[in-house]
């Protein structure tokens, strides 16, 4: 494949990074993941957006969020994605320099890598049948909101639920289900969509607030509050949504069944609302 570093497009193979590279040595860097559907980016523009932020939010100065929509063009062609589903990563370091913790000599270029792989849709059968997630303590520190490239705790999580066959690891911050390792969690109480509210506790998910709106679009009343540990009774459903996610129905967690265990129809209704609209996935260029 095809990827693009620092204004240069080389095979994956050939691709090289400095060993002082800030990333490698500091997890110093943002990155994003931006989904593709039949060769065309999902809601790129909030992704770039989240991008700029987020190297505002840590100093860095980089001009390419600004390139991001030709490179993705092209990679997306040149790997020959054009009618593929997909994702596109996104990787910005503070550049390559001898190792000291304060900023490197003004002047260091930012590390700029951009690649594209094929990702496909799940099964409708995996959507139906739902996914099983397991909780875990929130040892991350207080900027989640970062989509920073330290993610050693999500790692960590991540595999405790490979360990577990879950699907998903989640988050607990003071008896409360926050978020996954790699996705946003959701619950419905009450007829409620219930979500953790954007702070800096949680990443501000493209698609949780794609599919919030899409919520609202639909009459399902949304709160963004607590969903207890100690309270799964009252949560008539569970989900998770991201950009590789999607929206999965979790029906089992720690083991143990989301009310009957299967998808909910709330569940159900947003899955099928949004994949319905990744089918009209905008052009890579706008
Ligand atoms: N992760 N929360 C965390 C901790 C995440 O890492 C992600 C995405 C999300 C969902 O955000 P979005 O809807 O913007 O993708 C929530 C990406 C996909 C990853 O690390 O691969």
């Amino acid at each position: 494949m095809l990827v693009y570093l620092n204004g240069q497009y080389v095979d994956h193979s050939e691709a090289r990074v400095a060993v002082d590279d800030r990333g490698f040595v500091f997890a110093d860097g943002i990155y994003e993941v931006i989904r593709i559907y039949d060769g065309r980016l999902f809601l790129a523009e909030p992704h770039y957006a989240r991008l700029r932020q987020g190297l505002s939010s840590i100093r860095i100065e980089s001009g390419a969020p600004e390139a991001l929509p030709v490179i993705a063009n092209r990679l997306i062609a040149e790997n020959g994605l054009q009618d593929d589903d997909a994702i596109l990563y996104i990787q910005i370091t503070r550049g390559a320099a001898p190792r000291k913790h304060a900023f490197p000599p003004p002047g260091t270029a930012p590390t700029v890598f951009v690649s594209v792989k094929p990702f496909p849709r799940f099964s409708e059968e995996t959507y139906e049948s739902g996914q099983a997630a397991v909780t875990t303590p929130d040892t991350r520190w207080a900027r989640c909101d970062i989509k920073s490239i330290a993610l050693l705790p999500n790692v960590l999580a991540n595999q405790t639920a490979r360990e577990a066959g879950a699907f998903e690891a989640i988050f607990v911050r003071d008896g409360v289900l926050i978020e996954g390792s790699h996705s946003n969690l959701l619950g419905v109480i009450g007829g409620e969509v219930v979500t953790y509210p954007e702070c800096n506790y949680i990443l501000g998910g493209i698609t949780r607030r794609f599919v919030l709106d899409l919520a609202r679009g639909l009459g399902i009343p949304v709160r963004e509050g607590p969903i207890f540990v100690d309270r799964l009774d009252e949560v008539e459903e569970l989900f998770l949504c991201g950009t590789t996610t999607e929206v999965m129905p979790i029906t089992r967690l720690d083991g143990r069944p989301i009310s009957d265990g299967r998808a909910g129809p709330i569940t159900r209704r947003l899955g099928k609302s949004y994949r319905e609209a990744t089918l009209s996935a905008s052009p890579a260029s706008v």
